[in-house]
């Protein structure tokens, strides 16, 4: 733990709250009026699906997966296991799938495969964060909270060697 560092903000607890209700309302938009089912990928986007769910205003269900996690500052390597499983029945659902971050990408698309099998309606992605610069399989989430560049980022649900989850704000370390 390096408590000691200097945090630089990236986004304020202000600018993430508007921009996850403009996300709420764009997403309640698309769905016009359809019942879909929330899968927030925990750890990391405990924080941001439970705002975002609470800006959404079509019928939500919500359920969670655990993916595993490789270290804590690493890239994830392409190996991602699925540690829990939903308990939400998704045939002929529409799915949002909503992460933290999307760096190298093979998470999301690890999880996409897994749930295409249960055969939901549809799929889209949401994550608060994402870093294209970083992407090692092609794929794109259809919801983005902010672009961001290759930095270390902690905070808003993002850990730091297990801390910071649940710091409000977005911010780096500088050093
Ligand atoms: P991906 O599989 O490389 O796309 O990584 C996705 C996961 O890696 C996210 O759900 C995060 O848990 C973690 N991660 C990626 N970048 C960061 C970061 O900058 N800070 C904290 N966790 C990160
Ligand atoms: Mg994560």
């Amino acid at each position: 733990m390096a408590k000691e560092k200097n945090q630089r903000i990236l986004f304020s607890s202000k600018e993430i709250s508007e921009r996850v209700n403009e996300l709420g309302k764009e997403i309640t938009r698309d769905y016009d009026g359809n019942d879909i089912v929330v899968i927030s990928l925990l750890r990391g986007s405990f924080v941001f699906a439970a705002d975002l769910v609470r800006s959404i205003e079509v019928p939500v269900n919500i359920d969670f997966m655990i993916t595993s996690s490789y270290g804590h500052e690493e890239v994830s390597s392409g190996k991602v296991d699925i540690i829990a499983d939903i308990r939400t029945s998704i045939e002929g659902k529409h799915v949002l799938i909503v992460d933290d971050i999307m760096d190298s990408g093979f998470t999301m698309s690890k999880v996409i495969e897994y749930v295409e099998k249960k055969k939901p309606e549809s799929i889209k992605v949401c994550v608060m964060l994402d870093k294209p610069s970083r992407r090692k399989v092609e794929i794109s989430p259809d919801y983005v909270g902010f672009k961001i560049p290759d930095v270390f980022i902690v905070g808003y649900g993002l850990d730091y060697g297990d801390y910071y989850r649940n710091t409000p704000y977005i911010f780096t370390f500088d050093d």
